[in-house]
């Protein structure tokens, strides 16, 4: 069959070099892809958050399925689109895409579902929101409602740093996805994420993963888009993962099922786990970037069954092999980042990276000229390896990484150090 990808980061490179490898991928294109994603496949320059220019192009190249990688597409409906034109979709509808795109939507599932999570409440007014904070004291968590490209959320250690993130919300900061604040109970604990393929009935859990938010070792610095990751995340024991799926997972998608607006695709639950007790920070409608790197790393060629499966509703005929094996990644970015970098810097020392199933250099923010490869993003390519042992992988990323020559990059030289 042809398939479309849509999106253009390290997460796409992932998920079209797995698809790629699986026997059922006739075509594959992506839409608008990236320098590394055009080694594997036609990539073409779309309008992703356009469903009906979508819908056209799947008509004109017989797409058959397609591959929603980021959540501006699937807030905006362009699943709903695609699947009102008979195309088969992995990726929810707009409405379901509320798990991400609204977290008091969130909230009040967790509330109907009883699924454990931080005590909340929210506001739309400044002044009752600063009351609220004010009673309940620091340290305290203030959100905004909508997308907010992950950084809406202010983890406030003191209540002037609560009182002055309100103040940015609600003056603007974050344009209307700021116009609703959710103000919740600080959770302690170790943060780990959870995959899970639901297709509106049935469920199927993917794996594991640990990112790494800030720019710099030792977790100093800016927080970013994720700067690594391996999976398995190891306190996401056999325990707590049974407890998440059971209390968390299961009921949220129970939930949706019953509201009408079933959930289908990825599920990306992050959880809070303190003394082996799993609650649920956040959820996200798509896989996470750099999460999907190592996931894809492990899952490799039968990624493509498993979602198409989700997608016609078939999960519960999916059996996953997995290999009893590690994958971490680790980001290359540009100098400045997550602030302001240059762009179009050459990288060189790439030929000849990629090993097999054992190394892939996935690329993010990266553009060809002639035979150069530019960077043009922020994070720019996810150095991936998979091993035995976590630090197995580790050591093979860190020695590819290290071959690499780009005078514009950096990345972090503790990328699983949790774990090890
Ligand atoms: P979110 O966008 O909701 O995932 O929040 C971004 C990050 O803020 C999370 O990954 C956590 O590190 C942190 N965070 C969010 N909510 C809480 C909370 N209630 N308690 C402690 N940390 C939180
Ligand atoms: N790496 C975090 C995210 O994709 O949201």
């Amino acid at each position: 069959m042809n398939i479309l990808i849509l999106g253009s980061g390290g997460r796409e490179h992932a998920l079209a070099w797995a698809v790629n490898q699986n026997p059922k991928c006739d075509t594959l294109f992506c839409a608008p892809g990236n320098a590394g994603i055009a080694a594997v496949a036609t990539c073409v320059d779309l309008n992703i958050d356009n469903g009906a220019e979508i819908v056209a192009f799947c008509a004109q190249h017989k797409i058959e399925f397609v591959i929603v990688g980021p959540e501006g597409p699937l807030a905006a409906g362009v699943s709903d689109d695609l699947r009102a034109a008979n195309i088969l979709t992995f990726g929810p509808s707009a409405a379901a895409a509320q798990l991400e795109a609204s977290k008091a939507f969130t909230k009040e599932i967790c509330d109907a579902s009883g699924a454990p999570t931080a005590a909340y409440a929210c506001f739309t007014e400044l002044v009752p929101a600063i009351e609220y904070v004010t009673a309940q004291g620091a340290p305290i968590v203030v959100k905004a409602d909508g997308l907010a490209g992950g950084k809406g959320v202010i983890v406030a250690m003191t209540l002037d740093e609560a009182i002055d993130g309100l103040r940015d919300i609600f003056g603007g900061a974050f344009g209307t996805a700021g116009a609703e604040v959710v103000i919740e109970e600080f959770m302690d604990g170790e943060e780990a994420s959870f995959f899970i393929l639901s297709d509106g009935k049935n469920i199927l859990p993917i794996g594991t993963a640990q990112d790494h938010k800030r720019a710099y070792d030792g977790d100093k610095g800016p927080n970013t888009g994720g700067m690594g990751a391996y999976s398995p995340a190891p306190v996401m024991s056999h325990v707590v993962t049974t407890k998440a799926i059971a209390e968390i997972v299961q009921p949220t998608v129970d939930e949706m099922a019953r509201r009408g607006t079933p959930y289908q695709g990825v599920l990306y639950a992050g959880f809070m786990i303190k003394d082996g007790q799993p609650r649920l920070v956040e959820y996200n409608v798509r896989f996470g970037d750099p999460e999907c790197q190592v996931l894809m790393m492990r899952l490799g060629a039968q990624a493509l069954d498993a979602m198409l499966a989700c997608a016609k509703g078939e999960l519960d005929t999916v059996q996953l092999n997995w290999a009893d094996d590690h994958a971490l990644t680790i980001v290359y970015a540009a100098k400045g980042y997550p602030a302001a970098y240059e762009k179009n810097t050459p990288i060189k020392g790439l030929d000849g990276l990629n090993d097999a199933s054992m190394i892939h250099v996935f690329h993010a923010g990266t553009k060809a000229d002639g035979d150069t490869v530019l960077a043009t993003g922020g994070r720019v390519l996810n150095v991936t390896a998979r091993g035995a042992s976590l630090q197995e992988a580790r050591d093979r990323a860190y020695a590819a990484i290290e071959k690499i020559e780009w005078d514009n990059g950096f990345y972090r030289n503790d990328i699983g150090w949790r774990a090890l």
